[in-house]
Protein backbone atom coordinates (compact mmCIF):
# COMPACT_ATOMS: atom_id res chain seq x y z
CA UNK A 1 0.00 0.00 0.00
CA UNK A 2 1.21 3.34 -0.93
CA UNK A 3 -0.31 5.42 1.43
CA UNK A 4 0.69 6.00 4.40
CA UNK A 5 -1.12 5.20 7.65
CA UNK A 6 -0.48 8.55 9.03
CA UNK A 7 -1.96 9.88 5.92
CA UNK A 8 -5.30 8.18 5.99
CA UNK A 9 -5.47 8.46 9.98
CA UNK A 10 -5.57 12.46 8.91
CA UNK A 11 -8.50 11.70 6.61
CA UNK A 12 -9.98 9.85 9.01
CA UNK A 13 -9.74 12.36 11.80
CA UNK A 14 -10.82 15.79 9.47
CA UNK A 15 -13.38 13.59 8.04
CA UNK A 16 -16.42 13.43 10.54
CA UNK A 17 -18.14 9.53 10.24
CA UNK A 18 -21.72 11.38 10.67
CA UNK A 19 -21.48 13.51 7.52
CA UNK A 20 -19.86 10.77 5.21
CA UNK A 21 -23.00 8.16 5.93
CA UNK A 22 -25.36 10.76 5.92
CA UNK A 23 -23.95 11.31 2.37
CA UNK A 24 -25.54 8.10 1.27
CA UNK A 25 -28.21 7.77 4.40
CA UNK A 26 -30.65 9.32 6.49
CA UNK A 27 -29.69 10.31 9.53
CA UNK A 28 -32.16 10.89 12.52
CA UNK A 29 -30.22 12.16 15.95
CA UNK A 30 -31.20 11.11 18.71
CA UNK A 31 -29.53 11.87 22.08
CA UNK A 32 -25.88 12.06 21.64
CA UNK A 33 -26.26 9.49 18.98
CA UNK A 34 -27.86 9.40 14.82
CA UNK A 35 -29.64 6.87 13.52
CA UNK A 36 -30.49 5.22 10.34
CA UNK A 37 -31.96 2.58 8.42
CA UNK A 38 -29.12 0.17 8.34
CA UNK A 39 -27.96 -0.26 4.26
CA UNK A 40 -26.19 -4.04 5.10
CA UNK A 41 -29.54 -5.82 5.99
CA UNK A 42 -33.11 -5.33 5.38
CA UNK A 43 -34.16 -3.23 7.69
CA UNK A 44 -37.47 -1.55 8.09
CA UNK A 45 -36.94 0.25 12.13
CA UNK A 46 -33.52 2.31 12.06
CA UNK A 47 -31.20 -0.03 13.51
CA UNK A 48 -27.78 1.52 12.52
CA UNK A 49 -25.72 3.73 15.48
CA UNK A 50 -23.53 6.36 14.14
CA UNK A 51 -21.23 7.43 17.44
CA UNK A 52 -19.92 11.35 16.49
CA UNK A 53 -17.48 11.04 19.77
CA UNK A 54 -16.50 6.92 18.95
CA UNK A 55 -16.35 7.66 14.83
CA UNK A 56 -18.32 4.11 14.89
CA UNK A 57 -21.39 2.67 13.14
CA UNK A 58 -22.90 -0.27 14.71
CA UNK A 59 -25.83 -2.26 13.53
CA UNK A 60 -27.94 -3.18 16.28
CA UNK A 61 -29.50 -6.19 14.25
CA UNK A 62 -26.78 -7.61 11.46
CA UNK A 63 -24.03 -6.69 13.72
CA UNK A 64 -22.61 -4.57 11.13
CA UNK A 65 -19.47 -1.94 12.33
CA UNK A 66 -16.54 -0.12 11.74
CA UNK A 67 -15.27 2.99 11.33
CA UNK A 68 -15.51 5.63 8.56
CA UNK A 69 -13.57 3.50 5.58
CA UNK A 70 -15.39 0.65 6.59
CA UNK A 71 -18.54 1.79 5.94
CA UNK A 72 -18.21 3.64 2.48
CA UNK A 73 -16.29 0.25 1.42
CA UNK A 74 -19.24 -2.08 2.32
CA UNK A 75 -21.60 0.46 0.86
CA UNK A 76 -19.52 0.69 -2.34
CA UNK A 77 -18.45 -2.55 -2.23
CA UNK A 78 -15.02 -1.08 -3.14
CA UNK A 79 -11.81 -1.98 -1.33
CA UNK A 80 -10.05 -0.43 1.67
CA UNK A 81 -7.79 2.07 0.10
CA UNK A 82 -10.93 2.85 -2.72
CA UNK A 83 -12.84 3.75 0.39
CA UNK A 84 -10.02 6.15 1.64
CA UNK A 85 -10.00 7.60 -1.66
CA UNK A 86 -13.84 8.07 -1.76
CA UNK A 87 -13.54 9.54 1.61
CA UNK A 88 -10.52 12.21 1.23
CA UNK A 89 -12.71 13.26 -2.12
CA UNK A 90 -15.64 13.67 -0.03
CA UNK A 91 -14.10 15.84 2.42
CA UNK A 92 -11.69 18.06 -0.32
CA UNK A 93 -8.12 16.04 0.71
CA UNK A 94 -6.13 15.46 -2.40
CA UNK A 95 -4.46 12.03 -1.97
CA UNK A 96 -0.31 12.42 -2.29
CA UNK A 97 1.12 10.46 -5.75
CA UNK A 98 1.20 7.23 -3.73
CA UNK A 99 -2.58 6.55 -4.26
CA UNK A 100 -1.88 6.37 -8.16
CA UNK A 101 0.66 3.75 -7.63
CA UNK A 102 -1.52 2.25 -5.10
CA UNK A 103 -2.00 -0.26 -7.82
CA UNK A 104 0.62 -0.82 -10.17
CA UNK A 105 -1.80 -2.43 -12.10
CA UNK A 106 -4.25 0.22 -13.17
CA UNK A 107 -2.90 0.15 -16.33
CA UNK A 108 -4.17 -3.38 -16.38
CA UNK A 109 -7.99 -2.68 -15.06
CA UNK A 110 -8.41 0.18 -17.28
CA UNK A 111 -7.52 -1.54 -20.55
CA UNK A 112 -9.95 -4.41 -19.40
CA UNK A 113 -12.36 -2.08 -18.96
CA UNK A 114 -12.06 -1.01 -22.16
CA UNK A 115 -12.35 -4.02 -23.58
CA UNK A 116 -15.61 -4.64 -21.86
CA UNK A 117 -17.14 -1.35 -22.70
CA UNK A 118 -15.73 -2.30 -26.31
CA UNK A 119 -17.50 -5.82 -26.39
CA UNK A 120 -20.16 -4.46 -24.65
CA UNK A 121 -21.02 -1.87 -27.97
CA UNK A 122 -20.35 -4.23 -30.05
CA UNK A 123 -23.41 -6.67 -28.74
CA UNK A 124 -25.65 -3.60 -29.95
CA UNK A 125 -23.97 -3.14 -33.01
CA UNK A 126 -25.04 -4.49 -36.86
CA UNK A 127 -22.17 -7.19 -35.91
CA UNK A 128 -23.96 -8.33 -33.12
CA UNK A 129 -27.36 -9.26 -34.27
CA UNK A 130 -26.25 -12.90 -34.06
CA UNK A 131 -25.34 -13.10 -30.68
CA UNK A 132 -28.06 -10.62 -29.69
CA UNK A 133 -30.40 -13.15 -31.44
CA UNK A 134 -28.12 -16.31 -29.63
CA UNK A 135 -28.91 -14.67 -26.34
CA UNK A 136 -32.83 -13.91 -27.08
CA UNK A 137 -32.75 -17.67 -27.71
CA UNK A 138 -31.67 -18.41 -24.29
CA UNK A 139 -34.11 -16.43 -22.90
CA UNK A 140 -31.69 -13.12 -21.59
CA UNK A 141 -33.32 -10.06 -21.07
CA UNK A 142 -31.39 -6.56 -21.82
CA UNK A 143 -31.49 -5.78 -18.53
CA UNK A 144 -29.35 -8.56 -17.49
CA UNK A 145 -27.32 -8.14 -20.68
CA UNK A 146 -26.61 -5.03 -19.72
CA UNK A 147 -26.20 -5.78 -16.05
CA UNK A 148 -23.55 -8.50 -16.61
CA UNK A 149 -21.73 -6.53 -19.13
CA UNK A 150 -22.41 -9.09 -21.74
CA UNK A 151 -20.66 -7.99 -25.20
CA UNK A 152 -19.51 -9.74 -28.47
CA UNK A 153 -16.05 -10.02 -29.08
CA UNK A 154 -15.81 -9.33 -32.83
CA UNK A 155 -14.97 -11.50 -36.28
CA UNK A 156 -11.72 -9.39 -37.11
CA UNK A 157 -8.61 -10.38 -36.23
CA UNK A 158 -7.39 -7.52 -34.64
CA UNK A 159 -10.38 -5.06 -33.92
CA UNK A 160 -9.81 -4.43 -30.50
CA UNK A 161 -5.81 -4.95 -29.98
CA UNK A 162 -6.16 -1.61 -33.09
CA UNK A 163 -8.06 0.22 -30.53
CA UNK A 164 -6.54 -0.13 -27.53
CA UNK A 165 -2.84 0.57 -29.37
CA UNK A 166 -4.56 3.66 -30.52
CA UNK A 167 -5.82 4.42 -27.34
CA UNK A 168 -2.63 4.70 -26.31
CA UNK A 169 -1.67 0.96 -24.55
CA UNK A 170 1.16 -0.86 -25.83
CA UNK A 171 1.43 -4.47 -27.11
CA UNK A 172 3.08 -5.84 -23.87
CA UNK A 173 0.27 -4.53 -21.56
CA UNK A 174 -2.33 -6.47 -23.65
CA UNK A 175 -0.71 -9.16 -24.12
CA UNK A 176 0.02 -9.28 -20.41
CA UNK A 177 -3.65 -9.36 -19.41
CA UNK A 178 -4.75 -12.00 -21.81
CA UNK A 179 -6.69 -9.72 -24.60
CA UNK A 180 -4.48 -10.03 -27.41
CA UNK A 181 -1.62 -12.47 -28.68
CA UNK A 182 1.09 -12.12 -31.06
CA UNK A 183 2.67 -14.18 -34.15
CA UNK A 184 3.76 -11.36 -37.08
CA UNK A 185 1.13 -9.17 -36.20
CA UNK A 186 -1.07 -8.57 -33.06
CA UNK A 187 -4.08 -9.80 -33.08
CA UNK A 188 -7.33 -10.47 -30.78
CA UNK A 189 -7.51 -13.59 -28.71
CA UNK A 190 -11.39 -13.45 -28.40
CA UNK A 191 -13.40 -13.23 -31.77
CA UNK A 192 -16.98 -13.77 -32.78
CA UNK A 193 -17.74 -14.81 -29.78
CA UNK A 194 -20.25 -13.62 -26.64
CA UNK A 195 -18.11 -12.70 -24.31
CA UNK A 196 -19.31 -12.70 -20.23
CA UNK A 197 -16.90 -10.24 -18.44
CA UNK A 198 -15.03 -11.06 -14.97
CA UNK A 199 -14.61 -9.17 -12.02
CA UNK A 200 -12.63 -9.18 -8.50
CA UNK A 201 -14.11 -8.84 -5.44
CA UNK A 202 -13.85 -5.10 -5.50
CA UNK A 203 -16.08 -5.14 -8.42
CA UNK A 204 -13.17 -4.27 -11.37
CA UNK A 205 -13.15 -6.18 -14.23
CA UNK A 206 -10.35 -8.85 -14.32
CA UNK A 207 -10.87 -10.68 -17.23
CA UNK A 208 -13.59 -12.99 -19.92
CA UNK A 209 -14.85 -16.26 -20.03
CA UNK A 210 -16.19 -15.97 -24.09
CA UNK A 211 -18.11 -18.24 -25.33
CA UNK A 212 -19.46 -19.55 -28.95
CA UNK A 213 -22.96 -19.27 -30.13
CA UNK A 214 -23.24 -21.85 -33.27
CA UNK A 215 -21.60 -25.35 -33.79
CA UNK A 216 -18.43 -25.89 -34.20
CA UNK A 217 -15.43 -28.05 -33.21
CA UNK A 218 -13.98 -25.41 -31.15
CA UNK A 219 -13.94 -24.94 -27.41
CA UNK A 220 -17.51 -23.61 -25.85
CA UNK A 221 -15.79 -21.48 -23.81
CA UNK A 222 -12.43 -20.00 -23.71
CA UNK A 223 -11.33 -17.81 -20.75
CA UNK A 224 -8.75 -15.05 -19.61
CA UNK A 225 -5.57 -17.17 -19.57
CA UNK A 226 -3.86 -16.51 -15.72
CA UNK A 227 -2.94 -12.82 -15.34
CA UNK A 228 -1.26 -10.17 -12.51
CA UNK A 229 -5.19 -9.27 -11.90
CA UNK A 230 -6.86 -12.34 -12.76
CA UNK A 231 -6.34 -15.58 -11.24
CA UNK A 232 -9.32 -18.16 -11.94
CA UNK A 233 -8.76 -20.06 -8.37
CA UNK A 234 -9.00 -16.72 -6.30
CA UNK A 235 -12.40 -15.19 -8.02
CA UNK A 236 -16.06 -16.35 -7.80
CA UNK A 237 -18.49 -14.64 -10.49
CA UNK A 238 -20.48 -12.37 -9.27
CA UNK A 239 -18.97 -12.34 -5.87
CA UNK A 240 -18.87 -8.41 -5.64
CA UNK A 241 -22.98 -8.39 -7.13
CA UNK A 242 -23.85 -10.99 -4.57
CA UNK A 243 -22.30 -10.32 -1.41
CA UNK A 244 -24.29 -7.82 0.31
CA UNK A 245 -27.71 -10.37 -0.80
CA UNK A 246 -26.00 -12.98 0.87
CA UNK A 247 -25.35 -11.14 4.29
CA UNK A 248 -28.61 -10.08 4.19
CA UNK A 249 -30.52 -13.59 3.67
CA UNK A 250 -27.32 -15.49 5.42
CA UNK A 251 -26.92 -18.04 2.47
CA UNK A 252 -25.39 -18.22 -0.59
CA UNK A 253 -25.49 -20.48 -3.51
CA UNK A 254 -22.27 -21.69 -5.61
CA UNK A 255 -22.82 -23.15 -8.87
CA UNK A 256 -20.60 -24.08 -11.33
CA UNK A 257 -21.54 -22.12 -14.60
CA UNK A 258 -21.39 -18.64 -15.18
CA UNK A 259 -25.29 -18.59 -17.25
CA UNK A 260 -26.59 -20.46 -14.45
CA UNK A 261 -25.19 -17.58 -12.09
CA UNK A 262 -27.02 -15.60 -14.45
CA UNK A 263 -30.53 -17.42 -14.64
CA UNK A 264 -30.51 -17.37 -10.69
CA UNK A 265 -29.55 -13.66 -10.78
CA UNK A 266 -31.95 -12.49 -13.36
CA UNK A 267 -34.56 -14.91 -11.33
CA UNK A 268 -34.34 -12.70 -8.40
CA UNK A 269 -32.21 -14.77 -6.59
CA UNK A 270 -29.15 -12.21 -6.32
CA UNK A 271 -27.04 -14.24 -4.05
CA UNK A 272 -25.24 -16.80 -5.82
CA UNK A 273 -21.68 -17.01 -7.36
CA UNK A 274 -19.81 -19.47 -9.96
CA UNK A 275 -16.90 -21.61 -9.78
CA UNK A 276 -16.29 -21.01 -13.55
CA UNK A 277 -16.00 -25.22 -13.83
CA UNK A 278 -13.04 -25.19 -11.58
CA UNK A 279 -12.68 -27.02 -8.35
CA UNK A 280 -13.32 -24.96 -5.08
CA UNK A 281 -9.95 -23.57 -4.02
CA UNK A 282 -8.62 -22.54 -0.48
CA UNK A 283 -8.87 -18.90 -1.48
CA UNK A 284 -12.69 -19.44 -2.51
CA UNK A 285 -13.50 -21.11 0.80
CA UNK A 286 -12.13 -17.93 2.35
CA UNK A 287 -13.77 -15.50 -0.21
CA UNK A 288 -17.40 -17.30 1.29
CA UNK A 289 -16.00 -17.48 4.88
CA UNK A 290 -15.77 -13.67 4.80
CA UNK A 291 -19.41 -13.54 4.25
CA UNK A 292 -20.48 -15.15 6.87
CA UNK A 293 -23.11 -17.08 5.93
CA UNK A 294 -24.53 -20.39 5.32
CA UNK A 295 -23.25 -21.97 1.65
CA UNK A 296 -25.96 -23.78 -0.74
CA UNK A 297 -23.45 -25.44 -2.72
CA UNK A 298 -25.68 -26.38 -6.14
CA UNK A 299 -23.09 -28.63 -8.76
CA UNK A 300 -24.54 -29.73 -12.32
CA UNK A 301 -26.76 -32.86 -12.07
CA UNK A 302 -24.00 -35.04 -13.82
CA UNK A 303 -21.54 -37.05 -12.53
CA UNK A 304 -19.10 -34.43 -12.96
CA UNK A 305 -21.24 -32.36 -10.75
CA UNK A 306 -21.57 -35.07 -7.93
CA UNK A 307 -17.72 -35.54 -7.64
CA UNK A 308 -17.40 -31.94 -7.41
CA UNK A 309 -19.90 -31.82 -4.37
CA UNK A 310 -18.00 -34.34 -2.66
CA UNK A 311 -14.18 -32.84 -3.40
CA UNK A 312 -16.09 -29.27 -2.87
CA UNK A 313 -18.16 -30.56 -0.23
CA UNK A 314 -15.18 -31.81 1.61
CA UNK A 315 -13.02 -28.63 1.45
CA UNK A 316 -15.86 -26.60 2.89
CA UNK A 317 -17.17 -28.51 5.93
CA UNK A 318 -13.01 -29.13 6.53
CA UNK A 319 -12.87 -25.37 6.61
CA UNK A 320 -16.29 -25.16 8.95
CA UNK A 321 -18.22 -23.75 6.21
CA UNK A 322 -22.21 -23.92 7.45
CA UNK A 323 -22.91 -25.79 4.31
CA UNK A 324 -26.07 -27.63 2.47
CA UNK A 325 -25.72 -29.60 -0.39
CA UNK A 326 -28.52 -29.09 -3.55
CA UNK A 327 -28.64 -31.64 -6.13
CA UNK A 328 -31.35 -30.92 -8.99
CA UNK A 329 -32.53 -33.55 -11.13
CA UNK A 330 -34.03 -33.69 -14.60
CA UNK A 331 -31.82 -31.34 -16.15
CA UNK A 332 -28.64 -30.81 -16.71
CA UNK A 333 -27.56 -27.95 -14.64
CA UNK A 334 -29.79 -24.67 -12.51
CA UNK A 335 -29.94 -23.08 -15.78
CA UNK A 336 -31.69 -25.16 -17.85
CA UNK A 337 -34.08 -26.68 -14.66
CA UNK A 338 -34.98 -23.05 -13.67
CA UNK A 339 -36.24 -22.76 -17.73
CA UNK A 340 -37.57 -26.34 -17.81
CA UNK A 341 -39.54 -25.85 -13.69
CA UNK A 342 -39.24 -22.06 -12.69
CA UNK A 343 -37.63 -20.46 -10.11
CA UNK A 344 -40.50 -21.54 -7.47
CA UNK A 345 -39.32 -25.29 -7.96
CA UNK A 346 -35.74 -23.92 -7.70
CA UNK A 347 -36.02 -22.08 -4.88
CA UNK A 348 -37.98 -24.57 -2.65
CA UNK A 349 -35.22 -27.13 -4.10
CA UNK A 350 -32.75 -24.49 -2.06
CA UNK A 351 -35.06 -24.43 1.02
CA UNK A 352 -34.95 -28.92 1.07
CA UNK A 353 -30.86 -28.71 0.45
CA UNK A 354 -29.54 -31.41 2.70
CA UNK A 355 -26.85 -31.60 5.18
CA UNK A 356 -22.86 -32.71 3.54
CA UNK A 357 -23.45 -35.85 5.95
CA UNK A 358 -26.84 -37.04 4.82
CA UNK A 359 -25.47 -36.65 0.77
CA UNK A 360 -22.66 -38.34 1.82
CA UNK A 361 -24.70 -41.22 2.97
CA UNK A 362 -26.66 -41.58 -0.43
CA UNK A 363 -23.96 -40.89 -2.26
CA UNK A 364 -21.77 -43.64 -0.65
CA UNK A 365 -24.82 -46.31 -1.88
CA UNK A 366 -23.87 -45.12 -5.68
CA UNK A 367 -22.72 -48.15 -7.35
CA UNK A 368 -23.44 -50.44 -4.72
CA UNK A 369 -26.30 -53.91 -4.74
CA UNK A 370 -27.14 -53.28 -1.18
CA UNK A 371 -29.05 -56.42 -1.26
CA UNK A 372 -24.98 -58.41 -1.39
CA UNK A 373 -23.62 -58.73 1.92
CA UNK A 374 -19.93 -57.23 0.60
CA UNK A 375 -21.22 -54.25 -0.25
CA UNK A 376 -23.50 -53.31 2.45
CA UNK A 377 -20.28 -54.69 4.67
CA UNK A 378 -18.47 -52.17 2.41
CA UNK A 379 -21.24 -49.28 2.74
CA UNK A 380 -21.31 -49.51 6.68
CA UNK A 381 -17.67 -49.14 6.99
CA UNK A 382 -17.53 -46.20 4.90
CA UNK A 383 -20.37 -44.85 7.03
CA UNK A 384 -18.30 -45.53 10.39
CA UNK A 385 -15.45 -43.72 8.53
CA UNK A 386 -17.86 -40.30 7.81
CA UNK A 387 -19.36 -40.82 11.87
CA UNK A 388 -15.67 -40.85 13.11
CA UNK A 389 -15.02 -37.68 10.97
CA UNK A 390 -17.88 -36.29 13.35
CA UNK A 391 -18.22 -34.88 16.54
CA UNK A 392 -21.55 -34.80 17.09
CA UNK A 393 -23.00 -37.23 19.13
CA UNK A 394 -27.06 -37.16 18.75
CA UNK A 395 -26.00 -37.75 14.41
CA UNK A 396 -23.69 -40.69 15.38
CA UNK A 397 -26.66 -42.01 17.55
CA UNK A 398 -29.67 -41.52 14.84
CA UNK A 399 -26.98 -42.46 12.41
CA UNK A 400 -26.35 -46.34 14.23
CA UNK A 401 -30.09 -46.36 14.64
CA UNK A 402 -31.19 -46.12 11.16
CA UNK A 403 -28.63 -48.52 10.08
CA UNK A 404 -28.88 -51.27 12.42
CA UNK A 405 -33.03 -50.71 11.29
CA UNK A 406 -32.28 -50.67 7.91
CA UNK A 407 -29.99 -53.71 7.94
CA UNK A 408 -30.52 -55.70 10.41
CA UNK A 409 -27.76 -55.27 12.37
CA UNK A 410 -27.04 -55.15 16.30
CA UNK A 411 -26.97 -51.25 17.83
CA UNK A 412 -24.16 -52.57 19.93
CA UNK A 413 -21.99 -53.64 17.36
CA UNK A 414 -21.95 -50.73 15.37
CA UNK A 415 -21.41 -48.30 18.49
CA UNK A 416 -18.55 -49.98 19.52
CA UNK A 417 -16.94 -49.58 15.70
CA UNK A 418 -17.80 -45.85 16.31
CA UNK A 419 -16.37 -45.74 20.20
CA UNK A 420 -13.21 -47.88 19.44
CA UNK A 421 -11.97 -45.00 17.48
CA UNK A 422 -13.49 -42.05 19.80
CA UNK A 423 -13.41 -43.41 23.44
CA UNK A 424 -16.43 -41.78 25.58
CA UNK A 425 -14.63 -40.17 28.23
CA UNK A 426 -11.91 -38.34 26.10
CA UNK A 427 -15.21 -36.95 24.07
CA UNK A 428 -16.42 -35.39 26.99
CA UNK A 429 -12.84 -34.49 28.38
CA UNK A 430 -12.69 -32.71 24.89
CA UNK A 431 -15.68 -31.00 25.06
CA UNK A 432 -14.84 -29.51 28.39
CA UNK A 433 -11.45 -28.24 26.88
CA UNK A 434 -13.16 -26.87 23.66
CA UNK A 435 -15.83 -24.78 26.61
CA UNK A 436 -12.97 -23.81 28.90
CA UNK A 437 -10.91 -22.41 25.43
CA UNK A 438 -13.90 -20.72 24.18
CA UNK A 439 -14.31 -18.88 27.57
CA UNK A 440 -10.91 -17.59 27.33
CA UNK A 441 -10.61 -16.72 24.01
CA UNK A 442 -14.19 -14.76 24.69
CA UNK A 443 -12.20 -12.97 28.36
CA UNK A 444 -9.38 -12.01 25.80
CA UNK A 445 -11.61 -10.92 22.84
CA UNK A 446 -13.17 -8.85 25.65
CA UNK A 447 -9.98 -7.41 27.63
CA UNK A 448 -8.62 -6.23 23.62
CA UNK A 449 -11.90 -4.28 23.61
CA UNK A 450 -11.43 -2.79 26.37
CA UNK A 451 -7.42 -1.86 25.47
CA UNK A 452 -8.86 -0.88 22.26
CA UNK A 453 -11.14 1.76 23.83
CA UNK A 454 -9.38 3.57 26.70
CA UNK A 455 -5.53 4.23 27.50
CA UNK A 456 -6.40 3.98 31.07
CA UNK A 457 -7.19 0.20 30.08
CA UNK A 458 -4.26 -0.11 28.78
CA UNK A 459 -2.39 1.34 31.96
CA UNK A 460 -4.12 -0.96 33.81
CA UNK A 461 -3.41 -3.59 31.82
CA UNK A 462 0.45 -2.89 31.15
CA UNK A 463 0.52 -2.82 35.15
CA UNK A 464 -1.35 -6.28 36.24
CA UNK A 465 -0.87 -8.28 33.46
CA UNK A 466 1.01 -7.35 30.03
CA UNK A 467 0.84 -10.75 28.85
CA UNK A 468 -1.82 -13.09 27.01
CA UNK A 469 -1.74 -16.74 26.93
CA UNK A 470 -2.74 -16.83 23.68
CA UNK A 471 -0.55 -16.24 20.41
CA UNK A 472 -3.41 -14.12 18.32
CA UNK A 473 -4.41 -11.99 20.87
CA UNK A 474 -1.22 -11.09 22.67
CA UNK A 475 -0.05 -10.19 18.90
CA UNK A 476 -2.92 -7.84 18.77
CA UNK A 477 -2.62 -6.80 22.40
CA UNK A 478 1.25 -5.28 21.21
CA UNK A 479 -0.34 -3.99 18.06
CA UNK A 480 -2.35 -1.62 20.82
CA UNK A 481 0.27 -0.74 22.40
CA UNK A 482 2.46 -0.24 19.93
CA UNK A 483 -0.18 2.66 18.55
CA UNK A 484 -0.98 3.94 22.37
CA UNK A 485 3.33 4.32 22.34
CA UNK A 486 3.52 6.20 18.82
CA UNK A 487 0.45 8.25 18.90
CA UNK A 488 -0.07 8.67 22.73
CA UNK A 489 -3.76 7.93 22.26
CA UNK A 490 -5.97 5.14 21.45
CA UNK A 491 -9.63 5.03 20.07
CA UNK A 492 -11.16 2.12 18.23
CA UNK A 493 -11.64 4.33 14.77
CA UNK A 494 -8.10 4.62 14.18
CA UNK A 495 -7.03 1.70 15.18
CA UNK A 496 -8.97 -0.19 12.27
CA UNK A 497 -6.82 1.78 10.10
CA UNK A 498 -4.07 1.24 11.87
CA UNK A 499 -4.35 -2.31 11.61
CA UNK A 500 -5.22 -2.61 7.91
CA UNK A 501 -2.19 -4.17 6.74
CA UNK A 502 -2.02 -6.74 9.79
CA UNK A 503 -2.65 -10.08 9.64
CA UNK A 504 -4.79 -9.26 12.48
CA UNK A 505 -7.28 -7.00 10.79
CA UNK A 506 -9.95 -9.48 10.15
CA UNK A 507 -9.96 -10.32 14.00
CA UNK A 508 -9.96 -6.88 15.03
CA UNK A 509 -12.85 -6.32 12.72
CA UNK A 510 -14.47 -9.39 13.90
CA UNK A 511 -14.06 -8.38 17.72
CA UNK A 512 -15.39 -4.80 17.43
CA UNK A 513 -18.31 -6.19 15.50
CA UNK A 514 -18.58 -8.66 19.24
CA UNK A 515 -18.69 -6.04 21.46
CA UNK A 516 -19.38 -2.85 20.41
CA UNK A 517 -22.83 -2.19 22.47
CA UNK A 518 -21.15 -3.29 25.30
CA UNK A 519 -20.51 -0.74 28.57
CA UNK A 520 -17.35 -0.44 29.57
CA UNK A 521 -17.24 -0.31 33.09
CA UNK A 522 -13.53 -0.55 35.62
CA UNK A 523 -14.85 -3.41 38.17
CA UNK A 524 -15.90 -5.76 34.84
CA UNK A 525 -12.32 -4.99 33.44
CA UNK A 526 -10.41 -5.69 36.66
CA UNK A 527 -12.24 -8.75 36.59
CA UNK A 528 -11.25 -9.71 33.63
CA UNK A 529 -7.72 -9.42 34.53
CA UNK A 530 -7.92 -11.85 36.91
CA UNK A 531 -9.48 -14.13 35.00
CA UNK A 532 -7.13 -14.05 32.67
CA UNK A 533 -4.06 -14.37 35.76
CA UNK A 534 -6.57 -17.58 36.98
CA UNK A 535 -5.92 -19.16 33.16
CA UNK A 536 -2.58 -17.89 33.34
CA UNK A 537 -2.22 -20.04 36.44
CA UNK A 538 -3.58 -22.74 35.20
CA UNK A 539 -1.79 -23.23 32.35
CA UNK A 540 1.43 -22.79 34.30
CA UNK A 541 0.17 -25.91 36.57
CA UNK A 542 -0.78 -27.94 33.66
CA UNK A 543 3.22 -27.04 31.89
CA UNK A 544 4.45 -28.18 35.70
CA UNK A 545 2.32 -31.38 36.09
CA UNK A 546 3.81 -32.57 32.46
CA UNK A 547 7.22 -31.72 34.15
CA UNK A 548 6.35 -33.54 36.83
CA UNK A 549 5.83 -36.45 34.41
CA UNK A 550 9.29 -36.63 33.20
CA UNK A 551 11.22 -35.70 36.10
CA UNK A 552 13.08 -38.43 38.20
CA UNK A 553 15.13 -36.04 40.35
CA UNK A 554 13.50 -36.30 43.83
CA UNK A 555 14.33 -32.73 44.99
CA UNK A 556 13.41 -31.22 41.69
CA UNK A 557 9.80 -33.46 42.21
CA UNK A 558 9.38 -32.00 45.68
CA UNK A 559 10.50 -27.91 44.08
CA UNK A 560 7.72 -28.76 41.31
CA UNK A 561 4.70 -30.17 43.86
CA UNK A 562 5.71 -27.13 45.94
CA UNK A 563 5.29 -24.81 43.21
CA UNK A 564 2.00 -26.29 42.19
CA UNK A 565 0.58 -26.25 45.37
CA UNK A 566 1.63 -22.43 45.44
CA UNK A 567 -0.07 -21.67 42.27
CA UNK A 568 -2.95 -23.54 42.92
CA UNK A 569 -3.67 -21.42 46.26
CA UNK A 570 -3.26 -18.07 43.94
CA UNK A 571 -5.90 -19.79 41.79
CA UNK A 572 -7.84 -20.09 44.74
CA UNK A 573 -7.49 -16.78 46.13
CA UNK A 574 -8.82 -15.02 42.95
N1 LIG B 1 -15.93 -23.93 -18.88
C1 LIG B 1 -14.76 -23.52 -19.45
N2 LIG B 1 -14.33 -24.05 -20.62
C2 LIG B 1 -15.07 -24.99 -21.26
C3 LIG B 1 -16.25 -25.44 -20.67
C4 LIG B 1 -16.66 -24.88 -19.47
O1 LIG B 1 -14.10 -22.65 -18.91
N3 LIG B 1 -14.65 -25.48 -22.40
C5 LIG B 1 -16.36 -23.32 -17.60
C6 LIG B 1 -17.26 -22.13 -17.84
O2 LIG B 1 -16.99 -21.15 -16.89
C7 LIG B 1 -18.64 -22.70 -17.66
C8 LIG B 1 -18.42 -23.74 -16.61
O3 LIG B 1 -17.12 -24.24 -16.86
O4 LIG B 1 -19.58 -21.73 -17.26
C9 LIG B 1 -19.41 -24.87 -16.62
O5 LIG B 1 -19.36 -25.56 -17.86
P1 LIG B 1 -20.63 -26.13 -18.59
O6 LIG B 1 -21.52 -26.73 -17.56
O7 LIG B 1 -20.20 -26.95 -19.72
O8 LIG B 1 -21.26 -24.85 -19.22
P2 LIG B 1 -22.60 -24.10 -18.87
O9 LIG B 1 -22.40 -23.29 -17.63
O10 LIG B 1 -23.75 -25.03 -18.86
O11 LIG B 1 -22.71 -23.08 -20.08
P3 LIG B 1 -23.82 -23.02 -21.21
O12 LIG B 1 -25.13 -23.15 -20.50
O13 LIG B 1 -23.60 -21.70 -21.83
O14 LIG B 1 -23.56 -24.14 -22.14
MN1 LIG C 1 -25.75 -24.64 -19.08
Amino acid sequence: MALSSEEIMNIQKTANIVDIIGSYVSLEKKGKNYFCICPFHDDHNPSMCVNEQRQLYTCFVCHATGNVFNFVQNYENISFIEAVKVVADKIGITLSEGYKTVSKYEKHYEATELALKFYQNNLKSKDGSYARAYLKERGLSDETIQEFGIGYAPRENDALSKLLINKGYDENLLMSIGLSSKGNVLYDLFRDRITFPIHNASGRAVGFSARIFYESDDAKYINTKETVIFKKGEILFNYHRAQTEARRLKYIVVVEGQMDAIRIYESGIKNVVATMGTALTMEHVKLLKKLNVKVVLCMDSDNAGEKATVTNGELLEQNDVDLAILRLSGTKDPDEYILKYGIEAFNTAVSNAVSYFDFKLNYLKKDKNLNKVDDVTNYINQVIAELNKTKDDVLINLTINKLSEDYGIDRNILLNKVIKVEPKKTKVIEHQEREKLKKNQRLSEILLYYLMNEEKYIKLYEQELSYIPDETYMNIAQDILAFFIKYNYINIADFITYEINSDYYTNVLNIIDKYANMELNDGDFIGIIDKIKTWINEKKIMELKNRLKVVTDMNEKLSITDEIAKLKKGCVNQ
